[in-house]
């Protein structure tokens, strides 16, 4: 006797084991979807960063036998981050553009190991300024076009050390598009800008502060004048718009989890390549919760798999490695 009393249509059908639930997945976290930030510092060894559980600053010494493991892995790119020592940090940044600085010797270094490996380079001078602003200072305000000068001269030393992607992440109006042009000239016409587009004036950058020793710098002192609020969406998708026509070849949305609205308006939006960044704060949040049994570990996929829904094409995620190890291909 058939039972009208159910619908023809049980959406649990697809959902019984896990093969048929693997075949009608809409959306899959793959190792092509991840890169790896790494922090990179000017003394031999490692060492160990408070707020990150599990994430190290690695020596030039020890920097090879980790990339390793991330290739090894299949991770396709990185994304390395400086922590110079504070006698280098300036009022100007000016130790941005030596090119014999910590960021070009990593890049150098990864590139002479394994050049298929696509490395990016942040844009920007926090790691460099004794004040810890992006860029530089006049009369307590980041001048834009004076900081542009600068960033110019870092993403062409970046470059020439073999850096794939420049992402610039200072937010000042108009570098993008100084930036493309720099390279151009100067005959960089394959390095790729990664623009942070869409970069929030965000809480949860924190622990990246402490990682990059800038926090102690900047202070009190807030980034609100040139990052944006939190406040806004609209205003991304004209940010995103002004880095497009200015050529960037793939925009960024940073932070993530917290603005996967802004990821997928983004995406649906300009239909170009869209990255996000799970940052410092978020990541710290799942891994502390993770390491005092609050939550299961495969949290951290989850919330992966949630950026490529809301529309990513690759993660920037510290969690990049130990994810990759939990993937089946
Ligand atoms: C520097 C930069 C920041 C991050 C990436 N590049 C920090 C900031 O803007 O203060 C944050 C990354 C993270 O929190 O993981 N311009």
């Amino acid at each position: 006797m058939l039972n009208r009393k159910f619908p023809f249509t049980r959406l649990r059908r697809l959902r019984s084991n896990s093969f048929i639930r693997d075949i009608v997945d809409e959306n899959k976290i793959t190792k092509d979807d991840l890169i790896q930030p790494i922090f990179v510092k000017d003394s031999d060894g490692f060492d160990e960063i408070n707020n990150m559980p599990g994430i190290l600053r690695y020596g030039l010494d020890v920097l090879i036998d980790e990339i390793s493991e991330i290739y090894e892995l299949g991770i396709k790119s990185v994304a390395i981050f400086p922590v110079i020592d504070s006698s280098k940090r300036n009022a100007e940044g000016s130790e941005a553009f030596n090119e014999d600085n910590l960021a070009c010797s990593a890049i150098k270094l990864i590139k002479k190991n394994f050049p298929d490996l696509i490395i990016i380079s942040d844009v920007a001078l926090d790691p460099y300024t004794n004040h810890g602003h992006d860029g530089i200072l006049l009369n307590n305000y980041v001048d834009n076009d004076l900081t542009v000068e600068t960033l110019i001269k870092q993403a062409l030393s970046l470059a020439k050390a073999g850096a794939d992607i420049i992402a610039p992440s200072d937010m000042m109006d108009g570098r993008i598009k100084s930036l493309r042009e720099a390279l151009e000239v100067n005959d960089f016409k394959n390095t790729i800008i990664l623009s942070y587009a869409a970069k929030y004036s965000s809480n949860f950058y924190g622990p990246f502060r402490e990682a990059v020793k800038s926090s102690s710098n900047l202070g009190k002192s807030s980034k609100s004048s040139y990052q944006m609020s939190s406040a806004n969406s609209d205003e991304a998708l004209h940010e995103v718009a002004m880095d497009i026509n200015e050529g960037a070849d793939i925009v960024m949305v940073k932070p993530g989890m917290p603005y996967l609205d802004i990821i997928y308006k983004v995406k649906e939006t300009f239909k170009i390549p869209t990255f996000a960044y799970q940052v410092s704060g978020e990541y710290s949040m799942l891994k502390h919760a993770i390491d005092n049994g609050l939550l299961d570990n495969r949290v951290m996929l989850e919330s992966i798999l949630c950026f490529k829904r809301a529309g990513a094409d690759a993660i920037l995620t510290y969690a990049a490695k130990e994810i990759s190890k939990e993937l089946k291909q």
